[in-house]
């Protein structure tokens, strides 16, 4: 399977005098046409570490560590470069559709602008491609659209416009941050199938970041668990859900079949919640972990190969 993204050693830590490690050596790949989807619990990393392919990270975060788009290093060069990937290459959709738009300029303009941008096209052909895009994410009469304001829509209709801004460059990666995550559940559900429908009609990669575990089994081929800024688990989606292997994927996913039907299930507790201090040494989950062991505090566990396709780090595994 041919690589789009590969992300090596990569590290992310903020501020100088103690350094606040919010990615901790991550590598993983992102195979052409597939969707990489990304969990764990809030301030576990996921969209410093979306936002870090990009380059969309402030000046105060220090970052070390190789992201390769089609074989090439796209981390740490410079803005001029960086334009030819942002936006044309690799697109973000984000959770947060009202702050990403301009509340003063008309959706249709705003798209147009990007597409006058990045694919140097004149006026008049920028406003043909721009309502066919506002066509192709499934708004009823886009050229009536294409003049309204961003707070004349609705949460779902804004983020509509957002995918097709995204993919209006026609990116090889599409990166969506909890993109239905404010959204109500019947929104949320053509939003998602949209995303699907428009990665099989151009063939894109997605990364998606999602704290709903229900969703990501959908959407996704690969499913990467992150807890403080650690990859706990990573692999084939189905072959995960039927067995999670790390304690903590372990735990998120009998929070949610307690709240579903299956009572029968036990539900993992995990100690210390409160306690949200990073451990620096061993392994991040250790003060949470039900199957604690001395062990567990003084190895960092690496990410081995439990079965094809299956990763985990734990070393009980
Ligand atoms: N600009 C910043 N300066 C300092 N710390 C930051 C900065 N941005 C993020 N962090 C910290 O990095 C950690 C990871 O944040 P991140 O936003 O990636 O979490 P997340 O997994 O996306 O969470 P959520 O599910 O809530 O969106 C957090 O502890 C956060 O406080
Ligand atoms: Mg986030």
């Amino acid at each position: 399977m041919s690589k789009i993204l590969e992300v090596k050693n990569l590290n992310i830590a903020f501020g100088f005098k103690k350094p606040f490690k919010a990615v901790e050596d991550v590598s993983f790949n992102l195979s052409k046409g597939k969707t990489l989807g990304i969990v764990g619990e809030s301030g576990s990393g996921k969209s410093v570490l979306a936002s870090s392919i990009l380059s969309l990270l402030p000046q105060n975060a220090k970052i070390t560590g190789d992201i390769e788009f089609m074989g090439k290093k796209i981390n740490g060069i410079n803005e001029k470069e960086l334009r030819k990937i942002r936006g044309n290459q690799i697109a973000m959709v984000f959770q947060d559709h009202m702050s990403s738009l301009n509340p003063v300029m008309t959706v249709g303009k705003q798209i147009r602008e990007v597409v006058m941008l990045h694919q140097k096209l004149n006026k008049i052909d920028a406003k043909q491609k721009a309502i066919k895009m506002l066509e192709l994410v499934n708004l009823p009469v886009p050229k009536k659209i294409y003049s309204k304001y961003p707070h004349e829509l609705s949460g779902g209709m804004r983020q509509r416009i957002m995918i097709g801004m995204a993919l209006s460059c026609e990116p090889q990666i599409l990166i969506c941050d909890e993109p239905t995550t404010a959204l109500d559940v019947t929104i949320q559900v053509q939003i998602l199938k949209l995303i699907e429908n428009l990665k099989l009609k151009f063939k894109i990669s997605i990364i998606f970041i999602s704290h709903d575990l229900g969703v990501i089994f959908e959407m996704a081929d690969e499913i990467m668990v992150m807890y403080a800024g650690k990859i706990m688990e990573f692999g084939n989606v189905e072959k995960i859900f039927k067995n999670p292997l790390h304690p903590y994927t372990q735990a998120l996913f009998s929070a949610i079949l307690i709240s579903g039907q299956d009572k029968k299930k036990d539900h993992i507790i995990l100690k210390n919640t409160l306690n949200l201090e990073r451990v620096e040494c061993g392994c991040k989950f250790s003060l949470r972990c039900p199957y604690y062991h001395e062990d567990c505090k003084n190895k960092s566990p690496e990410l081995k190969e439990y079965s094809k396709d299956h990763f985990c780090a734990c070393i009980k595994i």
